[in-house]
């Protein structure tokens, strides 16, 4: 500041001792030339200089400009209300419920978990294998076109030899995708999901079943999914809070994923949703992994075939070395600046997300396999090349 203060005060002395020397009859003249001059110059450093500097700085940064200026135009959703979770091991499932307010049943409930499979098949696994004992039906549905509108290999159908612990309780299903050129992203997954509905019928749901409505990589936990099934009384829908976690579970975001939810099924009346579909959320109940993947080639695939595949603005966002890089730092993939709806949380959560060292109450099929999924645990966070 003070450089830039002395710097100007010379050149208006320049300026005074060359057009100081005019005759008193000029004098005034020469102050306007000499102000226009002056004029001049910041006008052509304005137009030549600041206003392209500043256009590619908005080309560059004007998705972070909007969303820090997101609290100004958007006010929050109207916040949820958090049903306390009680669990230990050793509590009985008659104490348990009492805790929530609600009964025990006499047997369990039947569970129905419905997932739109991608390429995210490790995640997958650890997912039906911390919820195994308690699914009465798996259910899988996937397509050969991504959200986008690329053509996919059927990743799960190709693999389903390595899900031979599920196939009794598997239905699987296909569907062709509609490869509509420029369409928004959000119509394709709409269409997948009515498809989901269908395969559940299929797969034999009935009134009063447990409907898990979750992508593959939102996880309740497995003492979660059993409360649910035995207690009585309990809402007919709830969302799952679960802890975000990205890359890995070494990259603790927070605590606010709530998409997730459990329903309890009515035929005609119950649509399988991603969105918010009541106010209550039953806190502490699992994890959400995002871009959890083993290969590079597989965070690429995702970024294009993203929903919000308008943020991969530039091609160097897909460079194998550059992805490497944000993960080992935890920074952001898309160079995006966090989406939130107070400029306290915005500041707060700015740069790269800490890494964290717990590796306590996480999956128990991770954990009982942590050699094959390193890739997941803290302090793993280079990636198999390709
Ligand atoms: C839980 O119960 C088992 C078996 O009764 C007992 O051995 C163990 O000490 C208990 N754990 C805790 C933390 O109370
Ligand atoms: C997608 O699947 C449908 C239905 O099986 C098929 O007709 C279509 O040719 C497939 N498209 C691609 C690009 O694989
Ligand atoms: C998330 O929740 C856990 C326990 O439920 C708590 O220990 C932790 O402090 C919370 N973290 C944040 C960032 O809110
Ligand atoms: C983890 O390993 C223990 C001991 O082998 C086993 O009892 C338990 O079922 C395993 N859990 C999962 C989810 O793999």
């Amino acid at each position: 500041m003070t450089d830039g203060y002395y710097s100007s005060k010379k050149t208006d002395d320049i300026c005074e001792d060359v057009c100081g020397q005019a005759s008193r009859v000029g004098l005034t003249m020469s102050r306007l030339r000499c102000m226009l001059r002056g004029f001049d110059l910041k006008t052509l450093f304005f137009v030549f200089v600041f206003i392209p500097v500043f256009i590619f700085g908005i080309y560059l940064h004007g998705q972070k400009i909007s969303y820090f200026l997101r609290p100004l135009w958007e006010s929050p959703p109207k916040p949820f209300i958090k049903i306390p979770h009680y669990y230990h091991e050793n509590v009985t499932m008659e104490r348990l419920c009492k805790l929530h307010g609600w009964g025990i049943r006499e047997s369990p409930r039947r569970v129905f978990d419905a997932v739109l499979f991608s390429t995210e098949e490790d995640i997958l696994t650890i997912r039906w294998k911390e919820l195994y004992p308690f699914i009465t039906q798996f259910v899988l549905l996937e397509s050969n076109s991504t959200f986008t509108g690329l053509p996919k290999p059927l990743f799960f159908a190709s693999n389903r030899h390595k899900f031979k612990f599920v196939e009794p309780r598997l239905t699987y299903g296909m569907i062709g995708g509609r490869f509509k050129k420029g369409e928004n992203p959000f119509v394709e997954e709409a269409y997948q999901r009515v498809a989901l509905d269908q395969l559940l019928r299929i797969a034999g749901i009935e009134d009063d079943d447990l409907l898990i409505m979750s992508d593959v990589d939102e996880i309740p936990s497995a003492h979660t999914i059993n409360l649910l099934r035995w207690c009585d009384d309990i809402p007919s829908i709830l969302h799952l809070q679960l802890r975000n976690y990205l890359y890995s579970f070494e990259y603790f975001v927070d605590n606010n994923s709530w998409r997730a939810s459990v329903h309890q099924y009515k035929r005609g009346k119950t649509r399988y949703a991603h969105y918010r579909q009541t106010d209550l959320l039953f806190s502490d109940a699992g994890w959400h992994c995002s871009f959890c993947f083993r290969h590079i080639r597989d965070f690429i695939f995702k970024m294009k075939a993203y929903s919000h595949y308008d943020r991969v603005r530039f091609s160097h966002y897909l460079n194998p070395k550059r992805i490497q890089d944000v993960i080992c730092k935890g920074a952001d993939l898309f160079d995006m600046l966090p989406e939130e709806y107070t400029f306290k949380e915005i500041i707060g959560k700015m740069g790269p997300v800490p890494h964290s060292y717990s590796a306590v109450h996480l999956p128990a099929y991770l954990l009982n396999n942590s050699e094959k999924y390193k890739y997941l645990l803290p302090g793993n966070c280079k990636r198999e090349g390709g």
